[in-house]
């Protein structure tokens, strides 16, 4: 693969934490008569694609949604297949990830994945755990709502155990205890295959992202339609909620 940079321009923002809904690999399996797990594999070789030209391009932080809390419903054999796929990812790219100085995290519910999975998790985390280059959030087992309920109980729990007193309880410190921990917030949220939600992905960390959406299959997404959504990002005003003099 070509190692795409983008293009300097004057006055270019380049967002330090995107944030992707990767949707539509059942759509465009379908569409050619393929089953949908044959679209999940597609959708994996765009994963390898984008991560390297967030690398090539010092993008920070990469947070990509891979299982929802809600993909359970799917049938059997599509979540079989999905796990089966990630599995095979962890196993199969710690030489990569380390390659190109990648910190993997998998943030979500893993105690739902069987040991083996958990297993090969663990091992991917702390083998990449030094690496100071791109920030790698994988969203598994991920709801935002979880998120948020998890971030209580331990909330909760610091402050039952006398670690933390509830006049300390602010924004700063409870995003501490979110999956994203204190990683830097979502400047730019993508969601390919056309819906425009955000379907329980991260919740409190993108209150004031910017939002990008493409009726693009996720498995027909490549690095110059990610190079579009940050060029749009670049020329956006972002306000805060204050006022941006021209
Ligand atoms: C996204 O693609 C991948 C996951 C949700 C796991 P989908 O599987 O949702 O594809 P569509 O939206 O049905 O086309
Ligand atoms: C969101 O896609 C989850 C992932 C991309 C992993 P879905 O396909 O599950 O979302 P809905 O059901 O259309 O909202
Ligand atoms: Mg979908």
């Amino acid at each position: 693969m070509k190692n795409l940079k983008i293009k300097e321009k004057i006055n270019k923002k380049i967002p330090d934490h995107i944030a992707i809904i990767m949707d539509g690999n059942g759509r465009w399996a379908e569409k050619q008569g393929k089953i949908r797990a044959f679209g999940h594999k597609a959708g994996f070789e765009k994963v390898k694609e984008i991560i390297k030209f967030s690398v090539h391009n010092n993008i920070k932080v990469l947070t990509l949604y891979t299982f929802s809390s809600e993909n359970w419903k799917r049938p059997k054999s599509e979540v079989l297949s999905l796990l089966e796929l990630f599995s095979f990812a962890l196993k199969n790219e710690i030489k990569n990830l380390n390659k190109y100085n990648i910190c993997l995290k998998i943030i979500g519910d893993v105690t739902y994945f069987n040991s083996e999975l958990q297993r090969c998790i663990n091992y991917a985390e702390k083998i990449t755990l030094n690496n100071s280059g791109l920030i790698l959030n994988i969203a598994a087992n991920y709801g935002g709502k979880w998120d948020i309920v998890e971030g209580v109980k331990k909330i909760v729990s610091a402050v039952q155990d006398g670690y933390l007193n509830i006049h300390q309880i602010e924004e700063k410190i409870f995003s501490q205890y979110l999956c994203t921990n204190s990683l830097l917030p979502v400047d730019l949220v993508i969601r390919t295959g056309g819906e425009k939600r955000i379907s329980n992905f991260l919740l409190w960390q993108i209150a004031y992202s910017e939002l990008y959406f493409t009726d693009v299959l996720w498995p027909d997404f490549d690095q110059f339609i990610l190079q579009d959504a940050i060029n749009d990002f670049s020329i956006r005003k972002r306000r805060f909620g204050g006022i941006i003099k021209d």
